[in-house]
């Protein structure tokens, strides 16, 4: 499945120049923190960050270990260029390539398999159906003994998480977003071809409850 059409960074109602300052406010270092500390780069690694945004994440992984190879993937080129700028801002070196999740191998090219693939706050805004291309192609271009790292608004368990998460789902669709908070993604990662599925982390944030999922390809 490739759809052109996607949800932008900040959904349908707030530019995304304004991405970063608002995110920021959902306790960003503590859960890409996390999805880094699950990534744990090592020097010799290829690691795709799927939907990369503003780079955040991308620029992250290239601070702890600046010899991996870093490709951040997003169909957006404007967010690209933001991410662009700001690895020029520290000297970080990802590189960045315009394209879907759900296209990887494509995007990625002869060179594309990669030992760790990482996405955060990228499925919650995706049809289902689009979840579970994405999931797919992340399993085509992992190597066997590869992992998979997804930070991302999971299951909202309290009624306090559910009710943060509306504002979320104002700006994303409750479509979209609502199988997230129902809990879909461990079982759509088992679904792709996933081991070893398990939800590492909870942070509780003022948009809900974000969780950093884990996984590997045999
Ligand atoms: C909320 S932003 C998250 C950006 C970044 N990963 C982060 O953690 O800050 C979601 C990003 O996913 C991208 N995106 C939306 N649909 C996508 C798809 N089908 N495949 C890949 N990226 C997608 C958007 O362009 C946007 O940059």
């Amino acid at each position: 499945m490739t759809e052109r059409t996607f949800t932008p960074a900040l959904g349908r109602f707030a530019p995304t120049r304004f991405y970063d300052p608002v995110i920021a406010l959902t306790r960003e270092r503590l859960w890409r923190g996390l999805l880094a500390m699950h990534v744990a780069p090592r020097p010799d690694d290829v690691i795709v960050d799927v939907g990369c945004g503003t780079g955040s994440s991308a620029l992250l992984l290239h601070r702890i270990e600046p010899r991996a190879r870093i490709v951040g993937v997003d169909p957006d080129p404007d967010v690209l260029a933001m991410a662009r700028r700001k690895a020029d801002a520290v000297g970080g070196t990802p590189e960045w390539r315009v394209g879907m999740g759900d296209a990887l191998p494509e995007v990625l090219g002869a060179d594309g398999s990669a030992s760790a693939v990482v996405s955060s706050l990228v499925l919650h805004q995706c049809p289902v159906a689009m979840k579970r291309a994405i999931l797919a192609s992340m399993f085509t271009v992992l190597r066997p003994g590869g992992r998979l790292a997804i930070a991302d608004f999971g299951l909202q368990r309290t009624r306090l998480m559910r009710l943060a998460f509306r504002a979320v789902q104002l700006a994303d669709g409750k479509q979209d977003t609502q199988p997230n908070a129902d809990g879909i993604l461990p079982s759509l990662m088992s679904e792709a071809g996933f081991r070893d599925v398990r939800e590492a982390e909870v942070v509780s944030t003022i948009g809900g409850s974000v969780s950093i999922y884990v996984a590997r390809r045999d």
